[in-house]
């Protein structure tokens, strides 16, 4: 795979040539920190053994040399070999050019709409899912890619929804409970436990860190309406960002606002924007509740009127239809969202039957970790 490898800048840098012609440049400094020999990285857990602290400030590339499908480096002053397979370097890189536009998101995420997701929603049996690891792997791959993802064939029973979170992870418990119920009350703590119909939104805004993944399970809806529907809510943003870039910078760069101080003993806040960027511009969580945003006091006021315009419009590609996927869950079905991008929403009900939901939170990063364990357990065995 490598054709050549030139040291630069007096040993600062090094110039890679790969077969199909590209180059990619690596820092001496870079390198040295990443060795994979066994003094710079544990063996047995791959964790770092060096701190930053233990490589000379001076550290330069006295050789480079290609052996094989690696390139051997001597690091000077230590004088130090360490190899590195081409394999790696190539997984690793990070000499591209062109600064991403605000925005972006990675190669896993697929944005979806009514149009290319209504008819093809993610979906698994939950007893297959326990049974095949490659059923549990494509479902919580479909969660990865598209944000959410249905569970049939759940006992309808009180409780059923810790069987989805026990399959990647763990629940994060909150003020709400261990789960919670949503059903109709009398006096209710929170509009969810109503019969409105709820605008779509993102869950609980107002906590910091958001809980990344909720799981919504149905142990009786026999009423008339209550269809639960779901929003890309990155798919909504680039949309916003395409026809109004201001609005979009607005909603990205000022802090919003939440609150929530529903029942006693709880007055959760916090302060977020409603589009969130990472520092590289990458879009990383949409916050969006109607119920729980407080005022907003962090956007100047010279740009509030474009803000709230930026805002309104924003609702309304939300509630566009054309981004929205519907489904009725019925009795032992289970759906789950990436709270940090789908939003989701219930149609208003009533009639005699009855609409008996429960939910939980849960997290991404657990969620994501046991994908990418059982994926590095099957590359292991293909092997
Ligand atoms: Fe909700």
């Amino acid at each position: 795979m490598l054709t050549h490898a030139l040291i630069g800048d007096e040993g600062r840098t090094i110039e890679l040539g790969w077969k199909d012609g590209t180059r990619t440049r690596f820092h001496a400094m870079w390198l040295r920190d990443n060795a994979l020999d066994d003094k710079t990285r544990s063996a047995g857990n791959g964790q770092r053994l060096i701190t930053i602290l233990d490589i000379p400030v001076e550290t330069k590339i006295g050789a480079a040399s290609i052996k094989g499908d690696a390139l051997e480096v001597s690091f000077v002053p230590e004088g130090k070999t360490v190899s590195f397979p081409s394999i790696w370097l190539s997984a690793n890189a990070y000499d591209r050019d062109a600064a991403r536009q605000a925005g972006w998101t990675g190669q896993h995420t697929v944005r979806w709409t009514k149009a290319t997701m209504q008819n093809s929603v993610p979906r698994a049996g939950y007893p297959a899912a326990t049974r095949d690891r490659d059923v549990l792997r494509q479902w919580l791959s479909a969660v990865k890619a598209y944000g959410f993802a249905v569970m049939d064939d759940l006992p309808a029973e009180s409780g059923a929804l810790c069987k989805v979170s026990d399959l990647f992870g763990y629940i994060r418990e909150t003020n709400y409970g261990r789960w919670f119920e949503v059903r109709a009350e009398v006096n209710p703590s929170n509009l969810a436990y109503t019969n409105l119909g709820l605008q779509a939104h993102t869950d609980n805004p107002y906590r910091d860190p958001v809980p990344t993944l909720q799981i919504l399970s149905c142990i009786e809806n026999t009423v008339e309406g209550g269809e639960s529907s779901v929003v890309d809510g990155f798919a909504v943003a680039a949309a916003l960002q395409a026809e109004n870039p201001e609005g979009f910078r607005l909603l990205s760069s000022c802090p919003a606002r939440f609150e929530y101080a529903g029942s006693a003993g709880v007055r959760l806040q916090a302060k977020r924007p409603m589009i969130e960027l990472g520092p590289d511009g990458e879009l990383i969580c949409i916050r969006f509740n109607n119920r729980s945003l407080a005022p907003t006091v962090d956007v100047p006021f010279a740009d509030m009127e474009a803000y709230y315009a930026a805002y309104r419009r924003f609702a309304e590609l939300i509630e566009d239809p054309s981004f929205e996927v519907t489904f009725k869950l019925e009795a032992g079905q289970a759906f789950i969202v990436d709270n940090t991008r789908v939003m989701h929403a219930r149609k208003a009900f009533s009639g005699t039957g009855k609409r008996w939901l429960q939910g939980c939170y849960a997290d991404k990063d657990g969620l994501l970790s046991t994908l990418a364990a059982i994926e590095h357990g099957f590359k292991e065995a293909a092997e």
